[in-house]
């Protein structure tokens, strides 16, 4: 009997310690009695997590710029716009500033004089400014757009099931990821691509849309932040979807406000395409005008000899 109760608590410890270990981020370390897990963060501090959750990007953003900083690997181990405000991440990754949440602060400045405001997924809604840039609230993004391609598969991938099967992948691996926000699937089989639309109710603070997001892009991009170094492949029916690429459109509650300093690079070029004709139709002008004024010399010079 005592042995039992022994063999029984030696196998208890041991899953226990076994456990001790993070599954929704690869870079944690974790240790102790109840076990404790954090994440080195900018500026060298430890940030706790919470590892039954996907962490927040705003955490894993200054983790990965800790890590880039630190020279430690990164890496281990139909289409178009949903809507017409809909935009994408162009700057990448910076190292923001976090609530103690992990939201973002509505105000970012990448610890440099130029600041910009971000949305709830810690994507730039505004023109860059400087520091004196006012940011009133953080704006909730309410609906992610993945553009997901895929790899080509041995057959037919069936419409039909699609959209329950993405979403069950979806549930499942990102720690049952509610699926009733998973709202449309389409599908273009000649482009392999796959478009999902992810909506949470305009209102809700919470960012697990935007969590879940993050964490598909790296999965995509590079390789898996979860501990498990297992790829994101959704079967549906009996193909197995392998991802190549993805690109995420950002629906915030309230549109951005950028204004035409996109078109900028175009507007340049065409200014420079009119200038150069300009120069090009100047020097023909000249150079004829300088032909005919030696032809006329010529004949004048000849008239002269007459
Ligand atoms: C943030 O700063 C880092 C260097 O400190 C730079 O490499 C990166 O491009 C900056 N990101 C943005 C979005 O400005």
């Amino acid at each position: 009997m005592k042995i039992w109760i022994a063999l029984i608590l030696a196998t208890l410890a041991v899953s226990a310690y076994a456990q001790c270990g993070c599954d929704t981020m690869k870079w944690a370390t974790c240790d102790g009695t109840p076990c404790v897990c954090h994440l080195m963060v900018g500026n060298g501090t430890k940030q706790v997590l919470d590892c039954n959750k996907l962490i927040p990007k705003c955490f894993l953003m200054q983790g990965e710029m800790y890590r880039g900083r630190k020279g430690l690997s990164t890496r281990t181990g139909i289409g178009g716009k949903p809507d017409e405000t809909a935009f994408v991440d162009n700057d990448g990754i910076y190292d923001p500033d976090c609530e103690a949440d992990g939201t973002f602060k509505a105000k970012q400045c990448n610890n440099t004089d130029t600041c910009w405001c971000v949305n709830s997924a810690g994507v730039r809604r505004t023109d860059k400014g400087d520091m004196t840039l006012k940011c009133d609230e953080l704006v909730m993004t309410y609906w992610v757009r993945l553009e997901l391609k895929h790899k080509p598969t041995t057959g037919k991938v069936n419409p039909a099931n699609l959209k329950a099967a993405i979403a069950d992948a979806i549930h499942k691996r990102y720690k049952n990821f509610n699926k009733d926000m998973i709202k449309e699937v389409q599908y273009d089989p000649d482009a392999r691509l796959l478009i999902v639309d992810v909506q949470q109710p305009k209102g809700e603070r919470k960012s697990d849309l935007t969590h879940m997001a993050y964490y598909m892009e790296k999965d995509v991009k590079v390789l898996p932040l979860l501990k498990s170094q297992e790829p994101f492949v959704p079967q549906v029916g009996d193909q197995k979807l392998e991802m190549e690429n993805i690109l995420v459109y950002y629906v915030d509650e309230k549109a951005p406000t950028f204004t035409m300093q996109h078109l900028s690079g175009g507007i340049i070029a065409v200014i420079v395409v009119v200038a150069v004709a300009v120069v090009a139709g100047l020097l023909v002008l000249f150079f004829a005008r300088k032909r005919h004024n030696k032809y006329n010399k010529a004949q004048q010079r000849e008239m002269d000899n007459m």
